[in-house]
Formats: structure tokens, sequence, C-alpha cells
């Protein structure tokens, strides 16, 4: 379950108007064109901003998103119909072979434990073609930015156009070690209503991130600070090599179907995907599959129009 800010849908229409970052996009944006970057698979999409405005610019787009709610709101964007849209984690993911992932808005904090992590980056690398590159940014914990995640710092107010006033702050519930827990409130005047959404996120210095990087198989690149918050992010960006792991390439292509050959099983996973695009690449892509709706551990059905679910049969 996704944390409440990405999975209610009263809270995940809020999300563009509190959160987004058009600078931030922009630079990576900018990046995916500085890599000459022709297919990218963005995971922890959110409500797919990135995802539509390189759909926009004709690049081929895989946004992978846990929270349904806000892949509801991603498949309402101008361009989302070119985008494969997919729901779930990462563990979903099978050779996508794609050129470029992107983890946007510190996406890489919600990976807790290091086991997560670095399992996370293992199906990332295998998603990746030889020579693809892995680009994500994560606060820097030098600066120790949730000292001041308190309401008296963090309170706000923001009119929204057809939803009113919402008031918004912060408070600090856990500090462990690197992992910070912080509850986010919303209070709503057109009713009253508060509603929470708690948040654990791991602070990794450099180090350490760069490190897990080299244990994935990835050669770091370069580390950039975030070009609009100098100081506060720092941006990685990693090299799949090509010779790594070359005995583990498959030569198949896709979405791996929980407890299919392509990928780590997840029980219960579903795999929510625009029709269209599996089977029609778009231009400038080499091509992709299906998710593998054939294998006998996966039933599918129609979720609602456009989208399809892939569901693995409990064992
Ligand atoms: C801070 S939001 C960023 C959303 C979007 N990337 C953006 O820049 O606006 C973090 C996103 O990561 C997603 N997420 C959390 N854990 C994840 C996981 N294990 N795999 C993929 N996405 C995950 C959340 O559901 C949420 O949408």
């Amino acid at each position: 379950m996704a944390d409440a800010r990405y999975e209610v849908p009263r809270l995940v229409e809020l999300y563009d108007s509190l959160y987004a970052n058009d600078s931030a996009l922009a630079a990576y944006v900018a990046m995916v064109a500085e890599f000459g970057s022709r297919e990218v698979l963005d995971i922890g999409c959110g409500t797919g901003t990135f995802a539509c405005l390189l759909a926009e610019r004709g690049y081929s787009v895989t946004g992978l998103e846990p929270a349904l709610a806000s892949l509801e709101i991603a498949r309402r964007k101008p361009y989302a119909d070119r985008v494969q849209w997919v729901h779930g984690t990462v563990d979903v993911l099978g050779d996508l072979q794609a050129d470029l992932a992107t983890l946007t808005g510190n996406t890489v904090q919600y990976f807790l434990t290091d086991t997560e992590w670095s399992a996370a980056l293992a199906v990332i690398r295998r998603s990746l073609r030889p020579n693809g590159r892995l680009v994500f940014e994560t606060r820097n914990p030098d600066r120790h930015p949730w000292q001041t995640w308190d309401r008296a710092h963090t309170y706000a107010t923001k009119a929204i156009p057809g939803i009113g006033t919402v008031a918004t702050w912060h408070e600090i519930t856990h500090v462990s070690g690197d992992l910070i827990t912080y509850r986010s409130s919303y209070e709503f005047e057109s009713d009253g209503a508060v509603l929470t959404s708690d948040s654990t996120l791991r602070f990794r210095d450099r180090r350490t991130v760069e490190e897990s990087l080299k244990d994935a198989g990835f050669t770091v690149a370069e580390v950039r600070e975030a070009p609009d918050r100098p100081g506060r992010e720092l941006v990685f960006i990693a090299i799949r090599p090509a010779d790594h792991d070359r005995a583990r390439l498959r030569p198949s292509r896709g979405l791996a179907c929980p407890g299919g050959a392509g990928g780590t099983a997840v029980a219960g996973c579903h795999i929510y995907t625009g029709q269209a695009p599996l089977a029609q690449p778009s231009p400038g892509s080499s091509g992709r599959s299906r998710p593998r709706e054939a294998n006998a551990a996966c039933s599918t059905s129609r979720v609602f129009p456009g989208l399809v679910t892939v569901t693995r049969a409990r064992r």
C-alpha cells in the first residue's frame, strides 16, 4: 500500500497543485536529450507528469507506479495515451531494455532497507540496455532538511481550482538513524476535513548511494547538483556497463508477468497497461512486447476502458 498522499483519491487530486516541480522535471527532460535516450522507464511515475512530457516529445515511455489512484490522474493527462502505464513496484519489471531509467521526485528515498534497494537496483539494471543510464536524485542528508519539517516552518495554504483552499503542514513523528518518519496533514476549507498521510524516507549519503550502485553492477558516471536546489539534492547518473551481467540477458523484452519467466514473483500483484502501445511500438521505438499474458499463472481482465490488468493467480 502506497502512502495515502499517492493512494487516497482526495489527496492525490492535490498532488500536482502542491508538489509539481516544473524546473526539476525540465532538468530531467534536458538529460533525456543530453543522453540521446529514446526509450525511458520512469519508476514511481506518480501522477505521470514527466512521462507525459516525454511522450509529447516523441520518446517511448513506460511509467511504473504502485499507487493506482495516481495512475488514474496520470491517464487523464495530454499524451497519456502514448505512455505505457504499469501498476506495480519495480519487482514487476522484466527486461524492458530501456536506455534510460529515471526516479524523479526523490522516489529512491522510499526504498527503505538495503535489501529492498539492492533488489530494486538489480531489477532496474536488468531492464536497461547495455550502456543504458539510471538517473535519480535524493535529498542531501548533510543539510538535515527534516529539522524544519514542523508545523511552524511548513504551514501553508493554497487555493486549488475546483477544490478550494487547502492548508498543509508536516510534522516529524519518528527519527531512527537515517530513517525519517513524518506526517503530512491536509485541511480542506470546503468541509473542514483533515486528512493525513504518513511517510518514512531513507536519507542515504552520497558515499552510501555510490557504493550501492557499484555493488549492483553500475558505474557511477557523475553526481550533479539539482540545478534548482543546489546543495539540497544530489542527482546520480549511473551506467549499466555493456559487459556486465551479459550471461543473464534474455532475448525477450517486456514486462514480467509476476510468476512468469521474466521476473520476480509478487503474490497478488496487478499490472495495468495501455492496450495499444504494447502491441504497436511508438515512433523511434525498437518495439515492446506485451506482458506475458499467456503465462498460465496469469489472468487478464478489463479494469476500465483502455487498461488491462494482468493478475497472478495465487499458488
Ligand atoms: C515523491 S513521489 C514522486 C512522484 C513522481 N516521480 C514525481 O516526480 O512527481 C514518489 C513516488 O514513488 C512511488 N513509489 C514508492 N515506492 C515505490 C516502489 N517500490 N516502486 C515504485 N514506485 C514507488 C510512490 O507511490 C510515489 O508515486
